[in-house]
């Protein structure tokens, strides 16, 4: 069994993302510039934000945290986007989700302009990315896609299957590892909390992708021998032995389902350092395309 190790495989990329800064700064280039915004006071939101953050400064991106109360109007939330979208110091911007039931997301994603969408989630980007047009990848599948890239897992005709249909990472994994191209070429399933026969499905992947955000639900009867699994859960789970309460545990069962896996992601350090690193990448990219 080998670890995916997320936290590494990000490490290379913040490395090369320097380098590319770096010759930006000499050729008198534009710095790349983000901007995130965290409504409210969740503590995982706001542990990625930082983290998004952190992340910035490590390569030599400048970028700018925006906070608000989550009592914030859904109208001022619009103004402060239209604001981001027409600032031209700012290349790319998020709006952290999820936000406070009474705010919209689907409204606030389709405000983001789509040259500025660094998160690849409006419409406009998810719909280039299904006809396989430029466009900014939704960082989580494109962070995984990087991942069983840079470690050199084959994919092509192997059965993948994922499991959770969400906007942000299920569905559009499901389409991008079904793509005619490296990695991509896997016959895909995409199965959900109606799927039938969970069980019997994920026995016959070559590839498991867990992202319903469920802890421990991926079992080790539900995994076959030399299977690639790849863990996208993150729930905060009680955890009275650590000093702060509390673990992060994914939807894998890690410690008896690692044992059976070629590869396997571990929960925390495998997918999550992978989302920021493409979020990254596409900061680079927003500025890259301005020509700037
Ligand atoms: N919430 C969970 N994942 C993400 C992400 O990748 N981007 C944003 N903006 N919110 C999230």
């Amino acid at each position: 069994m080998q670890l995916l190790d997320g936290k590494k495989t990000s490490a290379d990329i913040r490395v090369e993302l320097a380098e590319a800064v770096k010759q930006r700064k000499a050729q008198g280039k534009k710095i790349p510039h983000l901007a995130a915004v965290l409504v409210g006071n969740d503590g995982g939101s706001l542990t990625y934000v930082n983290a998004k953050v952190k992340s910035c400064e490590d390569i030599g991106f400048e970028s700018t945290l925006i906070r608000y109360d989550d009592s914030i109007s859904e109208e001022a939330l619009l103004k402060k986007i239209n604001e981001l979208n027409e600032d031209p110091n700012i290349d790319g911007f998020i709006v952290q989700l999820p936000l406070p039931k009474h705010i919209d997301e689907l409204k606030i994603t389709q405000a983001i302009s789509p040259s500025k969408d660094v998160d690849g989630f409006h419409p406009q980007n998810l719909g280039n990315m299904v006809l396989n047009l430029p466009g900014f990848l939704p960082a989580t599948p494109a962070g995984i896609l990087e991942l069983i890239k840079r470690n050199g897992i084959e994919t092509s005709g192997m059965h993948c299957v994922v499991i959770g249909r969400s906007n942000i990472v299920g569905s559009p994994m499901s389409i991008l590892l079904a793509r005619n191209e490296s990695p991509g070429n896997c016959t895909v399933t995409l199965a959900h909390s109606r799927t039938k026969n969970l069980g019997e499905i994920c026995r016959q992947a070559d590839i498991i992708i867990a992202a319903i955000g469920r802890p421990g639900f991926v079992t080790a009867e539900m995994v076959k021998e030399g299977a690639v699994v790849i863990d996208v859960g993150t729930t905060r789970v009680e955890d009275p032995s650590r000093e702060r309460g509390w673990r992060l545990c994914g939807d894998v069962d890690f410690e008896n389902v690692a044992p059976k896996c070629s590869f396997i992601t571990p929960v925390p350090g495998g997918v999550g350092p992978m989302t920021i690193a493409s979020l990254m990448i596409n900061t680079l990219k927003a500025v890259e395309l301005k020509g700037l």
